[in-house]
């Protein structure tokens, strides 16, 4: 096309079909979603056998006692074996896994022989650290490939890792490494960001110090990277080149059972306490293995990238797993995409030759915000395959993304999924889908979702309500880590009669049936493609000794699709709370939470909106923070507080840098 005539089409009907020759070759065509429909389980068990198992499994899914499943039951296998070794045995050993780019311009190449003998030397070292299968590690790293090779020496050993984002502080590295009670932190003296080396260990040091006698680490494995000084506590800190470079490159994996637990990965729910998500072993990889393999339509040659950093699930499932499992090439990088040049990542997409490439509607407003000239300085032809994760991506920055990046010619895949959901849930598919800007489109083949009313009720096309996903998948989480009770309630009590899991999105069908995300219904922001509850900021600005008491709500913006908008009462004591209140407040949530959690904008007020009840009106506050005329207030205890807040507002001290 396929693009037809766009200007005169509504969004809802501008379609790009797939490129003639893609749709030729693809992995997956409009066969595999007959199969898949044809029989669900049939099908999962026929993407799962693309592994290596140790022993078959015996059945493939046990729902006998929802919500918690147990899928390719008896099967026995190791992930890391499957992700490594495997390519090495079939001879690939020499094909690159990871093409490294340090954000100073440093550069490595692992191949998947490397990697073998990297991941094999970690698990050896951790053993020697006394890791043994179930003990959980936490990975606190910048983007390096010994991050890489830390996960999956863990996943080797059967202990499952928690990875926190390098980006969070060390209050919330403290509350993680205790909550999944991890007894080995694996570190880094700091990354490059933005042109300077960023500290980790002084973080990893708060953490455990804040712990006190009930820290669980005993040690911390720190590697080299930057070359910062680090303080070593002696008997509990140990560098990554003494222990893991000098160990043995030979370790024979065991097999797991297939849901052992992989890992916990922390996210931000409704409450002001991260969830500890769990994904267990064969169901996970089976799928991210697969989806990766299918929607990205991987060719043994194709390049890779995902601009998502490790320590979020997309940098799990799309960098340490699923395209290892593929045995894929791919290109792991450290910095931010304006470092040193706005015109970093097209440079190395152009010095790489990279084929496919995955990142966030964010990062692509902002490279449009750049301009298209930085792009088109980079011969970007080798581009086949665009994607995007995080939130809808908005029709205008789709063409552009299609366009500028895509010359015109790429498919997009729009892929909505969740950390929850491990995988690929709802996305196009490159060689089978007329894809239309701004919408998800179609359940993944052997995938189950549906739009449904309060009551539970699937919509009718044009219509629309909550996303449901209404039959169990492999990657699905588990539970929630020490908190069955908190799974069922989050996911599965509100259409508890029908057994659907609720996602918490919004959602509407088309007149052709396609989903298209609506965004959150509950307390959750999306910031840059991030999930941050308000609640978890609101703890965080009250745990501050000016502030009485605090809303967060979450406001339209253009470049991050939402931005953090607080709005505080300070306590009395604090009087006008002083000149700098506001980058204080701003400030204490970055140490509390992390930069990311920072409000784009802080409000002083002297009252919060609350129902009768005490509910706070968070919609009044997204009114004021979108500049909106204020809505219907009349279920206010006290109607008069929304003209307190909005006449307040106009010497209110704001701060937007
Ligand atoms: O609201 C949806 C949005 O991101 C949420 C999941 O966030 P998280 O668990 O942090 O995982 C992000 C990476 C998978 C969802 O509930 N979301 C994710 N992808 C999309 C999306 N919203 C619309 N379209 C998408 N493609």
């Amino acid at each position: 096309m396929s693009e037809q005539g766009i200007s005169n089409l509504s969004t809802e009907e501008r379609r790009f079909d797939p490129p003639a020759d893609l749709a030729a070759h693809a992995n997956v065509t409009d066969a595999t979603y007959v199969q898949a429909a044809d029989d669900r389980l049939a099908f999962w068990a026929e993407q799962a056998r693309r592994l290596d198992w140790g022993t078959d499994f015996e059945q493939v899914l046990d729902w006998s006692n929802p919500p918690f499943a147990r899928w390719f039951v008896g099967g026995r296998l190791n992930v890391a074996h499957n992700c490594v070794d495997r390519h090495v045995e079939a001879g690939h050993g020499d094909k690159v896994a990871i093409h490294f780019v340090g954000e100073p311009g440093d550069t490595r190449d692992l191949t998947y022989a490397d990697l073998k003998d990297e991941v094999s030397k970690a698990a050896n070292a951790l053993i020697d650290l006394g890791v043994q299968t179930g003990d959980r590690v936490a990975i606190y790293m910048p983007m390096i490939p010994e991050t890489v090779v830390a996960m999956l020496a863990c996943a080797r050993l059967g202990a499952p890792h928690t990875v926190v984002f390098g980006g969070f502080s060390s209050d919330a590295l403290s509350s993680r490494v205790d909550d999944c009670g991890a007894k080995v932190i694996i570190t880094a003296d700091g990354g490059y960001r933005r042109g300077k080396p960023s500290s980790l260990k002084p973080a990893v040091d708060e953490a455990i110090a804040k712990l006190g006698d009930a820290s669980p680490v005993d040690h911390v494995l720190v590697v080299r990277r930057t070359g910062q000084d680090v303080q070593v506590t002696q008997g509990r800190d140990v560098w990554w080149h003494d222990v893991v470079d000098n160990a043995s490159p030979e370790h024979t994996p065991e097999q797991f059972d297939a849901e052992h637990p992989l890992f916990v990965m922390y996210t931000s729910g409704t409450t002001g306490k991260p969830k500890g998500i769990l994904h267990t072993s064969a169901g996970y990889l089976a799928q991210s293995a697969y989806t990766f393999w299918a929607t990205f339509d991987h060719k043994s040659d194709d390049v890779y990238w995902c601009t998502a950093d490790v320590g979020w699930i997309t940098g799990h499932s799309y960098i340490t797993y699923g395209p290892t499992a593929a045995g894929a090439t791919q290109v792991l990088y450290e910095g931010t995409p304006d470092t040193p040049h706005k015109g970093r990542w097209w440079e190395i997409v152009d010095a790489l030759g990279v084929t496919l490439f995955y990142t966030a509607p964010t990062a692509i407003r902002t490279c449009m915000k750049w301009g298209e000239q930085i792009p088109a300085e980079h011969d970007l032809s080798s581009l086949r395959i665009l994607g995007t994760v995080g939130e809808s991506i908005n029709p205008e920055a789709y063409i552009w993304y299609r366009d500028t990046i895509g010359a015109g010619r790429t498919p997009i895949v729009d892929t909505w999924w969740q950390t929850e959901t491990g995988a690929h849930m709802i996305t196009p598919l490159p060689g089978v889908t007329s894809a239309k800007p701004g919408s998800a489109m179609t359940p993944f083949p052997g995938i189950a979702a549906d739009v449904v009313d309060d009551s539970g009720t699937p919509v009718g096309d044009g219509e629309g309500g909550y996303l449901v996903l209404t039959e169990p998948w492999p990657s699905m989480l588990r539970t929630i880590w020490g908190d069955d009770e908190r799974f069922k309630e989050t996911y599965w009590k509100r259409f508890e009669e029908q057994g659907y899991y609720f996602a918490g999105d919004g959602a509407k069908k088309d007149e052709d049936g396609d989903i298209w995300l609506l965004g959150r219904v509950d307390d959750v922001m999306n910031v840059s493609g991030h999930r941050l509850s308000t609640t978890e900021i609101e703890s965080a600005l009250v745990s501050h000794p000016k502030v009485a008491e605090a809303a967060v709500v979450g406001a339209d913006d253009e470049t991050t699709g939402q931005a953090v908008c607080a709005f505080v009462i300070l306590r009395e004591a604090a009087g006008d709370g002083g000149e700098d209140v506001v980058a204080e407040l701003r400030q204490h949530v970055a140490g509390q939470i992390g930069p990311i959690a920072k409000p784009r904008q802080i409000m002083v007020v002297p009252e919060l909106p609350k129902t009768r009840s005490g509910k706070i009106m968070r919609r009044l506050l997204r009114d004021v923070a979108e500049h909106r005329e204020v809505g219907d207030a009349t279920t206010l205890a006290d109607s008069s507080v929304m003209d307190l807040i909005t006449a307040g507002l106009g010497d209110a001290k704001n701060d937007e840098d």
